[in-house]
């Protein structure tokens, strides 16, 4: 007798995903043509240029997973309610399944705030931490660009302060310049709280150990201060630690293991909680946060229903918050996380193929490419924003990216004419959740090795209008001059 499975045994070449189609959208049917005409109109600007006209929008993995059924079943269930909807004790019980923290009872040992997205948590926490003091410093191993702002608007600084040392967790905070600032004493009075993005986005998309994460937690408790993760990409970061660094772990085990080192979080929902829409704060009572802000929670809670509603829904809807619930149940699946990020892998490892310079490892949402090297041997220099041109020329074959790099990150200063360039420059390729197929990735690096093959001829971008803004890069207008 054939030995059936035996026979059936192989290592395939291609992995198959963990979902099937239940509904797809075709193209708008757009021509290169009207395609030109409508990006002249957004200024070459992607932030403006209508999705529509898009083959492959690949601006941001937030908000734009496509949900399951599960997930829409739920949806039809939210209830609606200005006060204590039904969907939040299922939010809550699942708060504390996913992050083993707890929320429910009397006992509770954490508060949750639930805002629309994560920036308006940000705003709410950061709005407090600033109030009425001076000479504040956030430390973090990359803060996102909205995180940034939120901090700096309150007049605190926001420092980021990544270590690359690791080549498997290329998103750690550098806890010895963490040490000297917690220690150094002008400096770390100044320190209300530190923050770990996981994955760091703004470095990459690179994950974070959870040797690192610990480390950071066990330095602020012996400093006395709060540890706060930015917890967007959490699922995605534990899927890395189980890959490097705990084989023996399941990824639910990891994530409540990565939120007991922390004093709170904030989230947006709209990523690694597989929804289009919510955030959410929460926090840990009983903490150095509130020996330093005793009244903190309370100013929260106000800030949260001036600015989005009761408590129970604050910024979101029942239908979202049910879409949470379904969302957070998938994305801690081992099937989930390894077609998510397995297919970001192999879109990363066709453009290397191809030639293209791109930041490996790659990391869990994105894979990015590195613009210096994209045109090195060419004419194109940092402030000719070549990142821009690249994006600005590709929304031409459909595919859409996102600049984050000189122009993103840098700073125009009006008076003395001079651009201040960050350290890095990067085109960002943000996949959405459960939305496109590799064939879709095939393509767009096809457009992306068109333009290199061609980046003798690619022309600089001049920023027409916004160059001296904050947040340019969603405000800006370009013309394309040849160099
Ligand atoms: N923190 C990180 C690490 C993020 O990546 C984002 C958003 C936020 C906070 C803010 O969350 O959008 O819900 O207000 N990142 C998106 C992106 C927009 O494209 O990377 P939000």
């Amino acid at each position: 007798m054939t030995d059936l499975k035996k026979l059936t045994d192989f290592a395939p070449k291609h992995q198959h995903r963990a979902y099937v189609n239940s509904a797809v959208r075709f193209h708008h049917p757009f021509t290169k043509e009207e395609r030109l005409t409508a990006a002249i109109e957004a200024g070459w600007n992607v932030f403006q240029f209508p999705s529509k006209m898009t083959i492959g929008d690949f601006l941001s993995d937030s908000g734009t997973t496509t949900p399951t059924i599960e997930q829409l079943a739920a949806s039809l269930l939210g209830d609606e309610a200005y006060g204590t909807n039904w969907g939040y004790e299922q939010l809550l019980e699942q708060f504390e399944k996913t992050f083993g923290i707890t929320l429910l009872g009397k006992d509770a040992g954490w508060e949750i705030f639930l805002f629309h997205q994560c920036r308006a948590a940000e705003h709410a926490l950061f709005t407090q931490i600033g109030r009425g003091k001076s000479g504040l410093v956030i430390p973090s191993n990359g803060h996102f660009d909205t995180t940034h702002a939120n901090i700096e608007m309150n007049g605190i600084e926001a420092l980021d302060i990544v270590s690359t040392r690791d080549e498997d967790f290329r998103g750690n905070i550098d806890t010895e310049k963490l040490y000297q600032l917690l220690v150094e004493k002008e400096k770390g009075n100044g320190v209300p709280l530190v923050y770990c993005t996981i994955t760091n986005n703004t470095m990459a998309g690179q994950p974070v150990s959870l040797n690192n994460i610990k480390e950071i937690w066990l330095w602020c408790k012996k400093a006395k201060k709060p540890f706060f993760l930015d917890a967007c990409r959490f699922a995605e970061n534990a899927w890395f630690i189980k890959e490097n660094e705990h084989p023996e772990l399941t990824i639910p085990e990891i994530t409540r293991k990565t939120f007991s080192y922390c004093d709170g979080f904030t989230i947006s929902l709209k990523k690694d909680g597989l929804a289009n829409m919510g955030g959410a704060l929460c926090v840990k009572k009983g903490t150095v946060l509130l020996d330093e802000y005793p009244d903190i929670l309370d100013h929260l809670r106000d800030h949260q229903i001036c600015t989005e509603a009761h408590p129970t829904y604050g910024g979101m809807s029942g239908r979202d918050i049910m879409i949470v619930v379904e969302g957070l149940k998938t994305v801690v699946t081992e099937e989930y996380l390894n077609s998510r990020i397995l297919q970001v892998r192999s879109f990363g490892e066709y453009l290397d193929e191809l030639g293209i310079p791109v930041v490996k490892p790659f990391g869990g949402h994105a894979v990015y490419i590195d613009v210096d090297k994209f045109y090195q041997g060419t004419t194109m220099k940092r402030e000719d924003f070549g990142g821009i041109s690249l994006t600005a020329l590709l929304l031409l074959n459909g595919p859409r990216l996102c600049e984050l790099g000189a122009f993103a990150f840098g700073k125009y200063d009006p008076k003395t004419g001079k651009e201040t360039l960050p350290p890095f420059n990067y085109v960002r390729i943000a996949i959405p959740r459960n939305k496109y197929e590799i064939e879709d990735l095939f393509y767009t690096a096809d457009c992306i090795k068109n333009l290199h093959d061609k980046r003798d001829l690619i022309p600089k971008a001049v920023p027409i209008y916004g160059r001296e803004k904050t947040l340019r890069h969603f405000k800006a207008r370009f013309e394309l001059e040849s160099r």
